[in-house]
């Protein structure tokens, strides 16, 4: 008789996103005349840059003909782009690694989720709390996170390190010493950065203590002040102890199109096995390759011509996220992030829940975000909205939003939602 998995049992609720992705086809149900505004999951709305897409259309014309058909990708990556990215990335930063520690894959979600695969289960994980919500689920599921204490929401074999408006929302060191440690710069769900004497901190730290770190750098690009790095390569000795993981979703918005990679210096050993061994031998029974043609189309993200339309691109986000921070801190919210990171993190009004102001939000104002507890305990009482829409929409959110929040300045919370929920049924029937 066969068995289940049955750490998957141990997850409570579903993926945030897929959570988020039912409320609101419930509500659009029930309101079909409500105009909804998505700033909820981080999805890019606008079209692929012309240069790219010039180059998709040449690959697909190669597809076409038997001397430039091309079938199974290389397990690890295309040479012309591992080389393009280990140059333009990373060497050309002064980084020190070379195109055959690159990994190609399609998106840094797979990649953050499987990573862990390669470590044993013995080792226990840290990672920031609120956190994306993948790096914990993916370890749930292979069964080292220990069980879910539903009174502190929280697994018992993980170490998390709260960011809160006391730290600036960036980790400190833990007190108990992890194996591996997930860390995420500019940070998704709260837009917060690390510089790079305190990078260099956890490179130090993971180094002394014989850790691995992590690091999702999915948002550089959206990367605006100085003295932050890029990479977590520009701290010195972070080729004994960090793995990287870059994503083309959001600085070329390939969340369609799917591509990503990951760096494994070959100085990270365990004894006399690299990990980047072990990674190669993953991606090689696992994986057949990102497709010639989205993989061409990554190599126009490098071209000038691409640099100069994606840097218009990541601009146009982030004019975005100024109007929201903006507008939102003008109408009285506490609010961070939207300036490395194309994710603003506010506080929610009246000491409203995560979760009531999703609900509040989406029936006063129509508008979609995500609720700050999904990503965390320590993220209750906060809220996540993205840049990503189109700017016309993101303009027109705020200022829904700001119509709203007289009503819960103004009004204690327990009165704010009486009148809430007596105003609107409809959101009780489907929490
Ligand atoms: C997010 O909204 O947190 C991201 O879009 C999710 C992802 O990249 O998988």
């Amino acid at each position: 008789m066969f068995k289940i998995n049955d750490n998957y049992l141990k997850l409570p609720g579903s993926y945030l996103f897929s959570t988020i992705a039912k409320k609101v086809a419930a509500y659009t149900e029930a309101n079909p005349d409500a105009k909804i505004i998505r700033l909820g999951i981080g999805d890019v709305t606008q079209p692929i840059a012309p240069a790219i897409i010039e180059k998709l259309h040449g690959a697909v014309d190669e597809m076409g003909h038997a001397e430039t058909f091309h079938g199974y990708a290389p397990d690890l990556g295309y040479a012309f782009l591992r080389d393009t990215i280990a140059k333009n990335d990373y060497q050309d930063r002064g980084c020190d690694i070379s195109s055959d520690e690159i990994f190609v894959s399609d998106g840094a979600k797979c990649d953050c989720s499987n990573i862990q695969e390669i470590f044993s289960l013995d080792n226990k994980i840290a990672v920031c709390d609120p956190v994306y919500p993948v790096y914990v689920d993916s370890n749930v599921m292979a069964g080292r996170a220990g069980d879910y204490d539903a009174a502190t929401e929280r697994f018992t074999n993980v170490i998390y390190m709260p960011c809160t408006t006391e730290n600036n929302f960036t980790p400190e060191l833990p007190k108990e010493t992890p194996d591996l440690i997930y860390l995420c710069f500019p940070n998704n769900p709260t837009g917060a950065m690390v510089s790079k004497a305190e990078l260099q901190k956890w490179v130090d730290y993971a180094n002394k203590v014989g850790a691995i770190i992590l690091y999702d750098a999915a948002y550089e690009a959206y990367i605006s002040e100085k003295d932050i790095p890029h990479s977590i390569y520009e701290c010195e000795g972070a080729r004994t102890c960090a793995i990287e993981m870059r994503s083309f979703s959001k600085n070329a918005g390939f969340t369609g199109m799917r591509l990503g990679f990951t760096v494994i210096p070959k100085d990270i050993k365990s004894g006399d096995v690299t990990l980047h061994s072990l990674w190669a031998r993953r991606h090689g029974t696992k994986y057949n390759g990102a497709p010639y043609i989205i993989q061409r189309a990554g190599e126009a993200v490098y071209s000038p011509e691409g640099k100069a339309q994606l840097k218009e691109q990541v601009a146009y986000y982030m004019k975005n996220a100024k109007v929201i921070y903006d507008g939102l801190k003008g109408a009285g919210y506490t609010v961070s992030g939207g300036v490395n990171a194309p994710y603003i993190w506010l506080k929610t009004p009246g000491n409203m829940t995560s979760w009531e102001f999703f609900d509040h939000l989406l029936a006063d104002a129509n508008v979609v975000g995500t609720p700050g507890s999904g990503f965390g305990p320590s993220g209750e009482g906060y809220f996540r909205l993205t840049a990503f829409g189109t700017y016309e929409n993101t303009v027109e959110a705020v200022e829904r939003i700001q119509k709203t929040v007289n009503c819960v300045r103004n009004t204690n919370k327990t009165e704010f939602l009486r009148n809430f929920y007596k105003h609107d049924e409809k959101i009780i029937l489907y929490r």
